[in-house]
């Protein structure tokens, strides 16, 4: 049982107060949340100073990985070794110390029956959430795991961590109180819960599908029907998830709060003072924005970024151009240590049953740093430790980063009109190593325009949000604790040094693991993309070892030829094979024929390839194959073979070498590969179909390779060849090879045309820029 100590500021009556460990020896705390910042800053504190609590952690298996491996796994990090080593291990340190409860608050399981208090660390914290899962985490969530807490351990406290923000767009001082609102608790859940299932079906309908599946048929139609559906498949879901946190976000506004997060949070401790109500020990305990630690478990210590990191990463590395705030206003910023030991001394000294507690950790009403503070303190730090901008020294930091709402509005308009615009032009534009250096570049600064207007938008509300979190009941508390334990368990914010902890301690640890990134990064070597193994070109088994050989999976490296092994087209290879065989009087008026069609042809290429090569192959009506295969084998043969770049044919040379089959896929007529048969142990190509005489009628014999059918091509070839594909190789120049790449686990992209550039790039594909060969770029027959 608790001994119920009421909070008094009077240091009269501290002599009556045991001590925080006293107070907490032998109690049996249940922990949640352990694996996020708090809850682990939160473990750490109680192992090393409060040693003589029992404590329960109630954490969910993730994957194939249980509570108790993620429980030893946390306890594997350096801030705990010392508290392992005392207990001689972790096994040790968590069977004397810490009992694991496997669960999820979506099902909590049933806790032990001898519970003297639970800190509910666990929750949603993301500003954006979508609108089902925040409810269900923060609403849901709260109300199974008192159920539980109820059943097991009905006179435990339960200290329930908030957030000071759930109050909302309120403005000026915040009381440490109940919020004021008469929102419908349950009529807002059974909202929030249905959203998933009502956007589900909304996503299905006829509007939406056409709209989504006629922007990915533009996009991806050249690749084929199948890619492009799935792409508006993949669509769905994302506009499925965007609409669930709009939504969320709208309805959170339209009642006060920022957000969907402060919106669910603000809902759940509704929900913990109807326990409260009921005859429980409950405390509310609502910090501010949690950043780095002062002094333990170390100065700076921080798991994963939180509120203002991106803000700040993204302002020295010249990214941020204006900072989405008024300099005057007040950022609420308490350091973690603070907030762990507050919870510590909480949790010492219940309230009294149906007697809430309420307490704001925070810095703004004693101490306050203001944007402009902050900004202060960023630049003079990036100032005197810069990042580094490539080989061009030092970023360059802005200059006017307050320019007002208005100002920052219009300027992000302009740049995502002119994002726009320049996204056009680009996939429009013809391919080439200045092409695809401009979409990176374009792309870049979409990521940065995207970034500035998601997080302008998300901290927009806190940026000019003036909140006083008054905190005279934490003060209260602070100042009954004893001398050793305000010692110990230090959390009077109004102590803080801004400038040695944002400058000397905050920003620096922040930034170490980004500026380690880029030494890594800069570092590292380029990839050699798909390392061959060395494999028995005979068996398949690996070679040039004493071990007996290793049975490998046979391994194919499938290619395609124009564009690919040569800088080439169809419409091009037509030109060479019909002027070889025409007389010289005739090929200006052929050129000139072919002249005329091409800007018809571009066009159906636009949108389909297989239209295209079809209406490119009729050209050959009445010429006889025989012909065509002997202008192949003479002076074509010389001119193929020279324009084949010689990194293409060394690495067609590895890859035999390493035992794997060669396989050519192209678009491209039969005879005109005939040169390339000693390279391929197989050649897919178009054939031309011929009437009795052997002279083409115009037509093909089969449908040309294009799109899926060559993904379709590879897969059948694998399974007739006993390939696995998952190690297999193919190269590829254009978006509409996407499915032939996508059908192997070894892609490359070879010089790529921007769509496909812009694939590979996302999908972290192989990506080089063979040379062409130059030696023979002529058209034969024409220049002689
Ligand atoms: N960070 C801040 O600046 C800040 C400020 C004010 C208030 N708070 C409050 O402090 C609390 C902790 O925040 P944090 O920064 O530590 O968050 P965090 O790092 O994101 O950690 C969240 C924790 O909640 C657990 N969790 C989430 N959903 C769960 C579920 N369905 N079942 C079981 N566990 C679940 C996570 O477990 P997994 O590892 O299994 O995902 C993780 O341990 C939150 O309630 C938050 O509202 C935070």
């Amino acid at each position: 049982m608790w001994q119920v100590l009421r909070m008094t500021a009077d240091p009269g009556s501290q002599a009556a107060r045991p001590s925080i460990r006293t107070s907490l020896a032998g109690r049996h705390v249940l922990v949640t949340g352990v694996t996020g910042f708090v809850g682990e800053a939160l473990l750490h504190l109680l192992l090393t100073e409060v040693p003589d609590v029992r404590l329960s952690v109630l954490v969910r298996a993730k994957g194939s990985t249980t509570g108790h491996a993620r429980i030893a796994k946390l306890l594997g990090k350096p801030i705990f070794a010392e508290a392992v080593a005392t207990a001689v291990g972790i096994e040790d340190l968590m069977a004397s110390t810490i009992t694991v409860v496997e669960g999820d608050l979506a099902a909590p399981p049933e806790l032990p029956r001898d519970l003297d208090a639970v800190v509910h660390c666990a929750g949603d914290v993301s500003f954006d959430p979508p609108v089902d899962d925040a409810f269900r985490t923060n609403v849901v969530g709260v109300r199974a795991l008192l159920a539980r807490i109820e059943e097991a351990s009905p006179d435990a406290h339960y200290l329930h961590v908030s957030t000071a923000y759930v109050s909302g767009r309120r403005r000026g001082h915040i009381p440490e109180g109940p919020l004021e609102h008469s929102v419908d608790l349950d009529a807002e859940l059974a909202w929030g819960l249905s959203q998933r299932a009502e956007l589900e079906a909304r996503s299905r309908e006829a509007d939406v599908l056409a709209k989504l599946r006629r922007r990915a048929e533009r996009e991806h139609g050249r690749a084929g029907l199948l890619t492009a559906a799935a792409s508006a498949e993949d669509e769905r879901k994302r506009w499925v998830r965007r609409e669930l946190v709009r939504v969320g976000t709208e309805r959170a506004r339209s009642l006060g709060w920022t957000d969907c997060y402060t919106f669910t949070k603000a809902l759940g401790e509704r929900v913990v003072e109807a326990y409260a109500d009921a005859g429980h020990r409950v405390t509310i305990y609502r910090p501010s924005i949690i950043e780095s630690a002062l002094e333990r478990p170390h100065p700076g210590w921080i798991e994963g970024f939180k509120m203002a990191e991106p803000l700040i990463l993204a302002f020295g590395r010249g990214e941020l151009p204006v900072f989405p705030a008024n300099p005057d206003t007040t950022i609420d910023i308490v350091p973690i240590d603070h907030v762990v030991s507050s919870i510590v001394a909480a949790l010492a000294y219940p309230p009294a049953p149906a007697e809430p507690a309420y307490f704001h950790l925070s810095s703004g009403h004693r101490n306050p740093v203001t944007f402009g503070m902050l900004l202060d303190f960023v630049r003079a730090y990036f100032e005197e430790e810069p990042f580094a901008h490539g080989e061009r020294g030092a970023v360059r930091l802005p200059e006017r980063p307050f320019p007002g709402p208005a100002v920052v509005e219009r300027m992000l308009l302009t740049g995502e009109r002119a994002q726009k615009a320049a996204d056009w032009v680009i996939g429009h534009a013809p391919r080439g190593d200045r092409t695809r250096a401009l979409a990176k570049k374009i792309d870049t600064q979409g990521r940065r325009l995207r970034f500035l207007r998601r997080y302008l938008s998300l901290y927009e509300e806190y940026a000019q949000a003036d909140l006083r979190f008054v905190d005279d009941q934490m003060m209260a508390l602070y100042d009954s604790l004893t001398p050793e334990d305000r010692e110990t368990f230090a959390f009077d914010t109004s102590v803080i040094d801004w400038k040695h902890y944002l400058h000397d301690t905050h920003i620096p640890a922040v930034t170490k693991p980004v500026r380690d990134l880029d030494a890594l990064r800069s570092r590292r070597k380029r990839p050699v993309p798909g390392q061959l193994r060395r494999l028995s070109p005979s068996t398949g088994s690996e070679t040039g070892t004493d071990s007996e050989p290793v049975e490998a999976p046979r391994v194919a490296a499938f290619f395609d030829m124009d564009g690919t092994l040569l800088s080439s087209n169809i419409i091009e290879t037509y030109l060479w094979m019909r002027l070889g065989e025409l007389p010289t009087s005739g090929r200006l008026g052929e050129l000139s024929r072919v002249a005329a069609k091409v800007p018809r042809w571009v066009q159906t290429d636009r949108k389909e390839r297989g239209g295209f090569i079809r209406s490119v192959y009729q050209e050959y009506v009445g010429a006889r194959l025989a012909d065509l295969e002997a202008i192949a084998d003479g002076s074509l043969g010389q001119h193929v073979l020279g324009r084949l770049s010689p990194d293409a044919v060394r690495r067609i040379r590895e890859h035999r070498a390493a035992g794997h089959l060669t396989v050519l896929v192209t678009g491209a007529i039969r005879p005109l590969t005939r040169p390339l048969a000693p390279l391929f142990d197989h050649i897919e190509a178009v054939d031309l179909a011929v009437d009795r005489y052997g002279v083409c009628t115009g037509r093909l014999a089969s449908s040309p390779l294009v799109g899926e059918a060559r993904a379709a091509f590879v897969k059948a070839y694998a399974r007739e060849h006993d390939l696995d594909l998952s190690g297999c190789f193919a190269y590829a120049d254009s978006h509409s090879d996407l499915p032939l790449l996508a059908a192997v686990g070894q892609p490359v992209a070879v010089r790529p045309d921007v769509p496909l550039y812009r694939h590979a790039r996302k999908s972290h594909w192989s990506i080089v820029d063979w040379s062409s060969s130059t030696t023979a770029a002529r058209v034969p027959g024409v220049h002689k």
